[in-house]
């Protein structure tokens, strides 16, 4: 995305909608035992997300910690705090697949990852909502027309077709 259809702020979170339709191709792979597949999507995922919280962190929380007004639950350290907290997931979810044998995965080691990534699922879910709820509308409410329409020219990350990711499987 990026584009015409982008109109609030909060539309750059959108975004977040085609990360999760990533997920749910890893978690599919995961299901079928196509490893080398979960990986492909997992790498995908990783990436996006990165790219995302780092305009977050470097363009819109550095705004938002200078004019929104404090709002319980919406301290800017809060949304760094969880950024970081995803990374360390992502580390460690990919650590627990790198460890599932490509030719021969055990089923046990596959529930243990999806469990594992059903919590990490719903931190992301808590993330996304207290993004919606909290920053995006705080810092539509604080910039003016001109800054608003710099913010969406100057982020201009977007994400391929989750059903092509780059890689090869
Ligand atoms: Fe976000
Ligand atoms: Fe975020």
């Amino acid at each position: 995305m990026r584009s015409a259809q982008v109109h609030d702020l909060a539309d750059l979170n959108n975004i977040h909608h085609q990360l999760e339709e990533l997920f749910h191709q890893h978690q599919v792979a995961v299901l079928k035992f196509d490893c080398a597949g979960a990986k492909t999507f997992l790498d995908s995922f990783e990436e996006g997300m990165s790219i995302h919280m780092k305009e977050e962190n470097e363009i819109l929380l550095p705004l938002y910690r200078e004019r929104a007004v404090q709002i319980r639950g919406g301290d800017c350290a809060v949304f760094i705090g969880e950024h970081e907290k995803i990374v360390e997931w992502l580390g460690r979810l990919k650590l627990r697949l790198s460890r599932i044998p490509l030719t021969d995965p055990r089923p046990q080691d596959i529930l243990a990852l999806l469990d594992d990534e059903a919590h990490f699922k719903k931190f992301i879910e808590h993330h996304t909502l207290r993004e919606n709820r909290i920053l995006y509308p705080e810092l539509e409410r604080v910039v003016t027309p001109k800054e608003k329409a710099g913010l969406i020219r100057l982020l201009t990350f977007s994400l391929g077709d989750p059903d092509n990711p780059p890689s090869d499987i």
